[in-house]
């Protein structure tokens, strides 16, 4: 499975479809998977609920209980219950066109137990752009029409419609904030109470892949309001965020190089995504001995300096961009494991000592048997040397395994919950991780909160407080200083199932580093880490159990610590292959996967510097299926 979709609630259950594919597991010819439960956290798995038909396979999308009728498919008594999706049609997309993607519709009349497409399909045709997908619909009251958000490439548009038939385009969002690493994927636009205040926003979240905080896909979001017709973001919010380079843009002009063409040669693969900006080239280990090579046709140097940004480039291996002046190498560079939309470094050559020789640039991947990639954005020629402010995007979770989360539609104004749960999972290995007979699962359930921190307004996650029924043993740990190393699990049935929550306060004050590690059998163990010094919480699975599967599974996880402050907060859920870490009441959050060999049966919290455990229980967890 990937992405969840067509998430709501209705008649007392939840429903959560999700991008499936019956036939193995590795991505393929998408249909809709349906599990429905009554309480978020025990499931009941349905039969597939949309096929692929003419038009195209099921993408990703939402659904909606159409209350007033709107679209006449039901009746008063009985609304029907509505999804929107998106339909792929892989033979368009292979014989090169672009219009590959359009928005369908199917409705069900039996509380989602079976389903039928709508005759007019597509509701909404393509116009002409490649990526046009993930529709989520939402109701807007003030003007009683329906809104569909939609990932268009590098921004969101806004579609409005009366009967959800005919949808009309009312704005675009989003390709000058935010982060553009990748395409935007799997929108959602949720109007929010922002936590002790009376006044509400809207947040919009969107999906990116890749450039995502800590590499491959990852989630971010804005604060804003929506009137109906566009999306602006709210002024406090928008310092927080850098506008982005324009040459950084997918899509967008390359001006400064307009007159140098590209050609890709050698066996690497997505060359094919190279010729547009930011120019990238990747390799896999699937190909032996990859080489692929981006080489522009020779121009001549007339200025002093090259400005380029580079990314990429973090496993071993040659993966950088060079220079060739009367074909000789007379610069490289190398990307230096940062991904090019967060963290791109500017790298200027001085070139002047050529000046009126012909010259041609290289991007190369060559990585010698492992993944690899090389982007390099923003090549300008000038006499200065070149600076340019990273992109800042404000991210949901940072670790490497939340992604295409949407919230359920439907949660009744008497809860008042928005409601989210995202696919735990990356699309850098999502197909080669180590396990058989499946592949993918969703993360916890959250409930996603406004809040005003020191940072000003962000978006929150907590576990969803349902989930307290998974709560079997519990062990309350005596507060106090921290010298020795404590066990949390010391006393725990949990040791056997490895199936626990862990909460913890600690007081800071004196404290350099607080380690928590978990530990197997088999020697196996991934730590979480508050390092102060550094001012950044580090997750560290390199050496949780099966990694080599995947080069970037090895990469540390950081996110930058919210507030230095006294008093830290943990709640953390570990399951079999799986780790949700949320700081500080979920400030921060790290969903991480992890696949150990035996299960984690010791967490054990040490300090380094003066600190003291304020408080810790731990419990074990019953299996949702019992
Ligand atoms: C996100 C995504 C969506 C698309 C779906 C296809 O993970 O790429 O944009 O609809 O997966 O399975």
């Amino acid at each position: 499975m990937n992405d969840p979709n067509g998430m709501v609630f209705h008649a007392g259950e939840y429903h959560l479809f999700y991008q499936y594919n019956p036939y193995g597991n590795t991505w393929g010819p998408m249909h809709w998977g349906h599990a429905i439960s009554p309480d978020m956290v025990h499931w009941e798995n349905f039969p597939i609920a949309l096929f692929p038909d003419r038009h195209g396979a099921m993408f990703s999308g939402s659904a909606v209980v159409d209350q007033n009728n709107t679209s006449g498919l039901g009746t008063e008594g009985n609304p029907a219950m509505v999804a929107l999706f998106t339909y792929h049609d892989a033979i368009a997309e292979s014989a090169g066109r672009k219009d590959f993607q359009a928005q369908g519709m199917a409705y069900s009349l039996d509380k989602g137990r079976t389903w039928v497409k709508f005759a007019g399909n597509p509701v909404l045709p393509n116009p002409g752009i490649q990526d046009f997908r993930d529709p989520k619909v939402s109701w807007f009251e003030p003007q009683k029409k329906w809104i569909m958000t939609l990932a268009v490439s590098d921004h969101v548009s806004f579609y409005s419609s009366k009967d959800l038939k005919t949808w009309t385009h009312e704005s675009d969002f989003g390709e000058q904030w935010g982060g553009h690493g990748g395409v935007w994927e799997c929108p959602d636009l949720i109007e929010m109470p922002v936590e002790g205040e009376g006044t509400k926003k809207t947040v919009l979240v969107v999906s990116l892949n890749p450039g995502g905080p800590n590499g491959g896909s990852g989630t971010q979001y804005f604060v804003g309001h929506f009137d109906g017709h566009a999306f602006t973001l709210d002024r406090e919010f928008q310092k927080r965020l850098a506008i982005t380079p324009s040459a950084q843009r997918m899509g967008s002009a390359f001006d400064p190089f307009s007159d140098v063409q590209w050609k890709a040669s050698g066996n690497a693969f997505a060359a094919e995504a190279a010729l547009r900006p930011p120019l990238s080239i990747r390799s896999s280990k699937d190909i032996p001995d990859a080489t692929g090579v981006l080489r522009s046709r020779p121009f001549k140097i007339e200025k002093r300096n090259i400005n380029f940004q580079i990314g990429g480039g973090r496993y071993p291996g040659i993966a950088g961009m060079q220079l060739l002046v009367d074909d000789v190498v007379v610069r490289t560079e190398t990307g230096r494991n940062n991904d090019l939309a967060e963290h791109p470094v500017t790298v200027n050559w001085d070139v002047s000592a050529w000046i009126g020789k012909s010259a041609t640039l290289e991007i190369v991947d060559g990585v010698g048997g492992d993944w690899g990639y090389t982007e390099v954005s923003d090549i300008r020629f000038s006499d200065k040397p070149a600076s340019i402010k990273p992109v800042i995007a404000a991210w949901l979770d940072y670790g490497t395994d939340n992604y295409a989360g949407v919230s359920w539609a439907g949660v009744p104004r008497s809860d008042g919950r928005t409601l989210m749960v995202g696919w735990m999972n990356n699309w850098e290995y999502a197909q080669k991780l180590p396990t058989e007979g499946w592949r993918g699962a969703m993360t916890l359930p959250r409930e996603l909160k406004l809040s005003r921190g020191k940072q000003g307004l962000e978006l929150i996650s907590v576990p969803v407080k349902e989930l307290q029924v998974l709560r079997a043993e519990r062990v309350e740990l005596a507060s106090g200083p921290i010298g020795e190393p404590i066990e949390l699990l010391d006393q725990l049935n949990a040791r056997s199932s490895g199936q626990f929550e862990l909460n913890i306060d600690v007081d800071l004050r004196g404290t350099k580093a607080l380690d928590l590690v978990l530990s197997s059998k088999a020697g196996e163990k991934t730590t979480f880490r508050i390092d102060r010094s550094s001012g950044q919480y580090k997750l560290d699975r390199s050496l949780s159990g099966v990694t080599k599967f995947s080069h970037p599974f090895n990469a540390i996880q950081t996110a930058p610590m919210a507030d230095a402050g006294k008093k830290i907060s943990l709640q953390i859920f570990v399951d079999r292959s799986s780790i949700e870490i949320f700081v500080d009441g979920g400030r921060t959050v790290f969903t991480s996967l992890l696949f150990p060999t035996a299960v984690y049966d010791s967490a054990v919290l040490s300090a380094d510097g003066e600190t003291t455990l304020l408080s810790a229980q731990a419990y074990e967890l019953r299996s949702i299926w019992e």
